[in-house]
Formats: C-alpha cells, sequence, structure tokens
C-alpha cells in the first residue's frame, strides 16, 4: 500500500511539472512570462518635476529655494552697466589661489580669447587690430586708460571679472565661451600684464611678470 501511495504521488507531482513546464512553452520574445506581484516590478517612482499631487505645488520634487545655487557654482550678481562694473570693483575678489596653475591656465585661454585683440603683453596691439581688421583698439594693460575712468593698471579683480564677463563698448562678452573659474584664471593674469614696466611694482611681482612674457 505504502508503495502505491507513494507512486500516486509521484504520478501528481509529475503532471503538475509536465503542466507547469507546458505553460512556459510560450513563444519567449513575444510573452514576457507572468508578473507576481507587479508592484515589485512597477514601484510608484516619479519623474523629477512631473506633476503630481504629493506636494501643494502638484509636482512630484520640491523647488529649490529661491537663491539656491549648485554646488561649486559662482553666481555673479552684477548688473552689465557701470553701477555693477563699479560695484563688483568694490566687492568680487578672486576666489582662486594665486599658483603657476591657475596663472599658466589664464595664460593659456588669453592666448586663445584675448590675444588677437590686446596682443601677448596686452599693449593692445593684437594682430586683428595690428591688421586693422577691429575698428577698436584696445587701451594697453599697463600704460592705457579706460573708457570708463581711471588707469589700466589699476583695474581692479572685479572690473577686469565684470569686463570679461558683460564686454564693454566694442569688446564682447565672453561669459558664454568661458565658465567662471577661466574668467577668473584670465583675470589672474591680466593682473600680471598690468604691472609689465611698471617701476613702482614690487620686485617679487616683476619677476612674476617677466616670467610669463
Ligand atoms: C574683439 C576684440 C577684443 C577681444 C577678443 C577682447 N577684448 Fe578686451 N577690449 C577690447 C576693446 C576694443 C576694449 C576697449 C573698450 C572700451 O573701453 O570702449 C577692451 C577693453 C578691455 C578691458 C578694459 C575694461 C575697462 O574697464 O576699461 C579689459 C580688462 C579687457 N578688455 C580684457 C579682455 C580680456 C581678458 C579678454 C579675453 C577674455 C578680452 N578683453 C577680449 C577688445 C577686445
Amino acid at each position: 500500500m505504502m508503495f502505491l501511495k507513494n507512486r500516486n504521488k509521484i504520478a501528481i507531482i509529475g503532471f503538475v511539472a509536465v503542466l507547469t513546464g507546458l505553460g512556459s512553452c510560450r513563444d519567449a520574445v513575444k510573452f514576457p512570462g507572468y508578473e507576481y506581484f507587479p508592484e515589485m516590478y512597477r514601484g510608484p517612482a516619479y519623474e523629477t518635476y512631473a506633476p503630481s499631487t504629493i506636494f501643494a505645488d502638484s509636482l512630484s520634487s520640491l523647488k529649490p529655494v529661491a537663491g539656491s545655487v549648485s554646488r561649486g557654482f559662482m553666481p555673479f550678481n552684477y548688473s552689465a552697466d557701470n553701477a555693477g562694473y563699479e560695484k563688483a570693483s568694490l566687492e568680487a575678489f578672486n576666489p582662486l589661489r594665486n599658483d603657476s596653475i591657475n596663472l599658466g591656465e589664464g595664460k593659456r585661454l588669453y592666448e586663445i580669447y584675448c590675444v588677437n585683440c590686446h596682443g601677448a603683453e596686452g599693449m593692445g596691439d593684437g594682430n586683428l587690430v595690428a591688421d586693422n581688421k577691429f575698428p577698436g583698439v584696445p587701451p594697453s594693460y599697463s600704460t592705457g586708460t579706460s573708457s570708463r575712468g581711471g588707469t589700466m593698471k589699476d583695474l581692479t579683480d572685479g572690473k577686469i571679472y565684470h569686463t570679461i564677463t558683460h564686454g564693454i563698448n566694442l569688446m564682447g562678452a565672453h561669459s558664454g565661451q568661458l565658465n567662471p573659474q577661466q574668467r577668473w584664471q584670465i583675470t589672474m593674469y591680466v593682473r600680471d600684464l598690468q604691472k609689465i614696466g611698471q617701476a613702482t611694482a614690487a620686485p617679487a611681482a616683476d619677476s612674476t611678470a617677466a616670467a610669463i612674457k
């Protein structure tokens, strides 16, 4: 009897196994299979800022608080006009360390973006100017005078950065081509070009200016 019972059991198990096997014999490409607990596969994940009822403003994520900036981003909230230029002069200072890496990168970028008008030493004699391809003549960084008043050699970090960012008269804005870090690196290099030929410059500064020529 025991033997028969076991045989029945084996037969039933075998029958179920065959049925299950047949059940899964479908065209695997077209049939993705049965889903048990579909919630496990299809979690209630939301797209960022998708419509939703979670928050009062009916978006799936909260919007950043007004005035938020992304990590590492340096805001420069100065208007393009003279008032913004003067304000930047008082408040905006180069946040980068004055080292050979930043200065070297500033020189490299200057020689791509500025040299054609301003010249290698910032004398306002770039090839576009020398060949009369450009209607304006930029004033020399070391001996010229700014159209906005004062001497070029006294231009502050903020004024130079403001000029690169917003442009001035015939010089276009460079905020589209150069990110904030690159603009500060160029500013650092221009500060060195201002010292060229300055009798009043400290000896240490003089040697830096000579080294980067
Ligand atoms: C297409 C030619 C041109 C290019 C390129 C150019 N500049 Fe100028 N830049 C000028 C001219 C012209 C002026 C004088 C504008 C004026 O005051 O009317 C000037 C003025 C300046 C001034 C003086 C601003 C002031 O307050 O008087 C600075 C600083 C300056 N440029 C820096 C740069 C730097 C740095 C770059 C490269 C990122 C650059 N410029 C690229 C033509 C150019």
